[in-house]
């Protein structure tokens, strides 16, 4: 699968596990920044990321900031984006499942490295289950 991945400096270090993770999983990774400690602001990658997948570029995307709460509000603003932050397991694959939440959204600061990897895993091994799911993901898409 084609995966962009982004991070501000609070999330680098967890969003280069990860690149390395899917990477050695044979998945497709653009990794758009940032790529070092400093500071930097979330929102500015976390819309890179999110326009990369709106325009076809990749099929997922992942964020990751301190907490990921600010990568999911920016991504939410680009239009037909659906971004949820988790950090368990089953909120993981029912984003994809019944929210079709296309990026992913995890704080560096809230789950361990570990648990991360387990998250992307769950959520990318998920598939839109679509039917009643699409009817209200639709009615979110129309406000
Ligand atoms: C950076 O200190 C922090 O605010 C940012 O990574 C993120 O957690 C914002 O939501």
């Amino acid at each position: 699968m084609r995966v962009a991945v982004g991070s501000d400096h609070a999330g680098c270090s967890l969003k280069e596990r990860v690149v390395a993770h899917l990477r050695g999983l044979d998945h497709e990774i653009d990794d758009l920044g940032t790529h070092g400690p400093e500071s930097v602001d979330y929102p500015d990658f976390g819309r890179r990321v999110a326009l990369a997948v709106a325009q076809g570029k990749a099929e997922r995307g992942i964020l990751v900031c301190g907490t990921g709460q600010g990568m999911a509000i920016t991504a939410n603003k680009v239009p037909g984006i659906r971004a949820a932050v988790v950090s368990d397991v089953l909120s993981a694959r029912m984003a994809m499942a019944h929210n079709d939440a296309r990026v992913l959204c995890l704080g560096e600061r809230i789950v361990g490295p570990g648990l991360a990897l387990l998250l992307v895993d769950a959520w990318l091994g998920a598939r839109f289950e679509g039917g009643r799911h699409a009817r209200r993901v639709g009615k979110i898409e129309v406000g």
